[in-house]
């Protein structure tokens, strides 16, 4: 069965000392619990190798934000996902809006990234969702469905097998508006149900799809009691250990 995760979004915030200095407060707090889902942070590239040497590594992952389109070579500033990898991190969080808006990130580039980051045994987390005016056309699933289909249904079964979906609707990232738990559930089942029909019920049913935007400790119960929710991958309330263990406990 599918396994429920909460993954934390650093984005561009905290120094590497208080990057560690937080990840120490998550760890110590998580050394005492049972946890209920998996945990993971994604957290600068700089902090990667000092993350992973400050949790332990059987309750805390470690994931990266991004990583590059190419192997290696001159692509100066890029990050390959070899790289990530060889730092101790075990995720990629890829395809985030703010890449894609900001950083002209495509379905296109966003296929090879899937490839390049399954090639070095990374675990993408992989980013979709819609826009408010996609929202208001009511056309949030043929836009997650092209998403998914233009970077992730090239994959075999094993590989897709391999991806953890974020379902992030843009409108709700850091605005305070959080999506309903029947808007979450309705397009989670959608989402799966493209799953299962490109590549079965039983990899459908095993693939995690977590929900972004706007999760705190208030309101992450109520999403993740919905059948076709399995998580949250969270930025803000991940920046103090107490909002995220907050999210943590609502599992
Ligand atoms: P917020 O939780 O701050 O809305 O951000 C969500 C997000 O973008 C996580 O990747």
């Amino acid at each position: 069965m599918r396994q429920n995760i909460v993954a934390g979004n650093w984005k561009m915030n905290k120094t590497l000392q208080e990057g560690v200095e937080l990840a120490n407060e998550l760890n110590t707090i998580l050394a005492s619990k049972t946890l209920n889902c998996d945990v993971v942070i994604g957290v600068p590239a700089t902090h990667i190798t000092e993350v992973v040497k400050t949790v332990d590594g059987a309750k805390i992952g470690v994931a990266a934000q991004n990583c590059a389109d190419q192997v290696s070579g001159a692509y100066t500033g890029e990050i390959s996902a070899s790289m990530v990898k060889s730092t101790g991190a075990e995720y990629v969080i890829l395809g985030h809006s703010e890449r894609r808006e900001y950083y002209g990130e495509t379905n296109a580039t966003l296929k090879t990234k899937t490839d390049l980051a399954l090639a070095n045994g990374l675990t993408p987390i992989f980013c979709i969702g819609e826009v408010l005016e996609e929202r208001e056309a009511n056309k949030q699933n043929e836009v997650v469905k092209s998403q998914i289909e233009e970077a992730l249904f090239h994959l075999s079964a094993d590989e897709f097998a391999k991806i953890v979906l974020a379902y992030e609707p843009v409108w709700a990232i850091g605005t305070g508006k959080v999506a309903s738990p029947e808007q979450a559930q309705e397009i989670h089942a959608y989402i799966r149900s493209i799953v299962a029909d490109k590549f079965g019920a039983e990899v459908a049913d095993n693939t995690s799809i977590l929900y972004g935007g706007s999760c705190k400790p208030g309101n992450a119960k109520e999403l993740f009691s919905n059948p076709d929710v399995d998580g949250g991958l969270i930025g803000g309330a991940a920046l103090a250990a107490a909002d995220f263990v907050g999210i943590i406990d609502a599992f």
